[in-house]
Parts: structure tokens; sequence; C-alpha cells
């Protein structure tokens, strides 16, 4: 993890903010690939949570991400409403394989879809494709419920004034009036856009980056058309696995104790991927759980030893005391961890 100086945020949408860091003489640690993530520790009701955010920003520019404030998304709110330029921040450097190089040994059309936050890293690979060659040419199909909700708007329109870049904007709330761009987007809707927008005169290159929903709706339609085509999918899969203050073990594996009603069970190679609850049941070890989404709190467990991470995405809202973890929450983040259910 690096530190990183907050430089700026600027404010995007009601809803939004672009934070730009200053990684200070680590910069050339920051160069990225379109589509790729940073990391951040962050500190979230006394609770160390890793949260990945796309970065946005020009090659060789400051690193900069955008965050959009969900409901109940402790890490967003933190970026929205709380972070002020001159905050120190724990990030860890680019990572993510989403664009190959080799598309820019010649020109190609990129079909680029996005819903909501997704337009992150489609609008990173935008970025960089229409710098990288003069005869690349991009379409985005960027669906929101509003207008109000569309991130990189103003990023968007200036690019717009590229003849080579076309973006075509679908909003759930009808502010268009117009039948192709109002409301959720469907097959037939598709169907429709593609027909618009595919290229007769260039080989074609497709990326998607939404909810799942989203993302399987573009694929089932691109595999049927007359032209099929596949859809490079946007993964958040990849997270570095390692707890920011475990400088022991660079593994990807932790040795997992566990003790329930006083007996000890050693589980010897705990994939960090997995909850302490995912570890004990594949384990056969009996675990009180119900909700396994960080609400019931009935798979609560005292910290002995080791140190531990709030999987992405799990639920921070209401956490359990100093000292104590929920097993469906956290993952193991050092070479050893030892927790007791009591
Ligand atoms: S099972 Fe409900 S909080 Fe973990």
């Amino acid at each position: 993890m690096v530190p990183c100086t907050v430089h700026t945020v600027r404010r995007m949408t009601p809803q939004s903010v672009v934070v730009t860091l200053d990684p200070g003489a680590a910069l050339p640690r920051f160069r990225h690939t379109p589509g790729q993530r940073v990391t951040f520790c962050l500190d979230i009701n006394n609770t160390p949570c890793l949260r990945s955010y796309n970065l946005v920003n020009q090659l060789g520019d400051l690193p900069q991400v955008a965050v959009k404030q969900v409901a109940e998304g402790g890490s967003s709110q933190l970026f929205n409403e709380q972070l002020q330029p001159g905050d120190v921040l724990q990030v860890a450097p680019p990572m993510g394989h989403l664009y190959d190089h080799r598309l820019d040994y010649k020109a190609h059309h990129l079909f680029l879809f996005a819903a909501g936050s997704g337009i992150t890293p489609m609008f990173s690979v935008a970025q960089h494709a229409l710098k990288a060659r003069p005869d690349h040419r991009v379409t985005l199909i960027y669906a929101n419920s509003s207008a109000r909700s569309i991130m990189m708007q103003q990023d968007l329109d200036r690019m717009a004034g590229s003849k080579r870049f076309e973006v075509f904007h679908v909003l759930g709330d009808g502010a268009t009036g117009e039948d192709l761009s109002t409301g959720r987007l469907d097959h037939a809707k598709l169907n429709r856009l593609l027909d618009q927008y595919r290229s007769k005169d260039l080989p074609e290159v497709a990326f998607q980056s939404g909810p799942a929903g989203f993302m399987d709706l573009i694929q089932e339609v691109a595999t049927q058309q007359s032209t099929p085509f596949d859809v490079k999918r946007y993964s958040f899969a990849e997270q570095p696995f390692v707890h920011p203050q475990d400088h022991s073990s660079s593994a990807l594996e932790s040795e997992l104790t566990v003790t329930v009603n006083g007996i000890s069970h050693t589980l010897p190679n705990v994939s960090r991927r997995k909850t302490l609850l995912e570890a004990a049941d594949e384990a056969g070890i009996a675990m009180t759980a119900n909700c396994k989404s960080g609400i019931c709190h009935r798979c609560k467990a005292k910290l002995i030893s080791g140190q531990t991470f709030q999987a992405p995405s799990k639920n921070t809202k209401r956490m359990p005391e100093n000292g104590w973890i929920l097993c469906c929450q956290q993952r193991p983040g050092s070479a050893q961890v030892e927790i007791e259910v009591c």
C-alpha cells in the first residue's frame, strides 16, 4: 500500500465525485492501462475495508477515481461526504486486465456498453482509444436511471466533440421522450441500437461494465446477432488478498484456527477469497449463522490473533464491538488467524 494525499475532490453529480490523488515519489507505480483500478484500505467504523475504484485519469496524470454514492455504502459515503484535500489514504497500485494493447496495432471500432457507475472503466477505455490511434472509433451506449445520474458527463460531452466518438444515452425515467433512449434497455432496443451503430468498415471489439443483469442482456443480444460478437466484461474479481498491515506473507492462503465450544479446529490452507464462515462451513465446522449479510450478528466471533478484513461489497452498516468480527463478512488477511466462537 502506498500513502496518497488527496489532491482535489470535485463534485460531478449530486451523488458522485472525482477524487484526485497525489502519490508523490510513487507516481510511476500508478501508471495504468485502460480499465485498471486501484484498491483503497479504508477505515469504516473502525474496521479496515478494501474497496476498489477505477482510474479515470489520462495516462501520466495524477491518479483519479470517480465514486458514486450508494445507499448504505460506507466507502462511497466517505468519498462523497467526508474526504478533504490533504487527507492521506492507503492505496494499492493499479491492477486488472481489461484492455489488450494489441488492439492499438490497427484501427478498430470499440463498442462500449455501460450502466450507472459502470461507466468508469468504459470511460477509461474510450479516453485511451481516442488518443492511441487517430483512426480508432468509439461508440458508447450508456444507461442511467435519469439525466442527474450520468457520471463523467462533462468529460463525455468534451469527447463527443470528436467525430470518432459517439455516445448514446438511455434514461430510465423517460426524460428524452424518444422511444429508443427511454426506459429500460431491452432486447428490442438493443437490437435497434446495434443495427444503427455496428461498424461495417472496421473490425469491432466490445467491452461492457454494469450490473450482472445488464451485462447478461448485452452478451445475449450480441451472440444472437447475424454476425455475433463477444463482449468483454469488466470484472471486480481481482483484489489484493494481503492485509495492508501484514508484512509477513504475500500468500493467498492463511492458516485459520476456529474454536467452537472449547474445541479448536485448525484449517491449514484457507483461501483469502473466502469469508471465515465459508471456510468453516466447507470444513464441516458447525457455526451459527443466519442472514450471511452482516445483519443478524449470529456469526459473531472473537478475533484472538491475526488480521481479517471486510470482504468487498459486504455490509458495513452495523459493525460488532471492537475485538469482535462477523465471520460472514470477514476474510483472512494474515498468515495466521485465530477466532473463537463464544
Ligand atoms: S450470518 Fe448474519 S451477520 Fe453473519
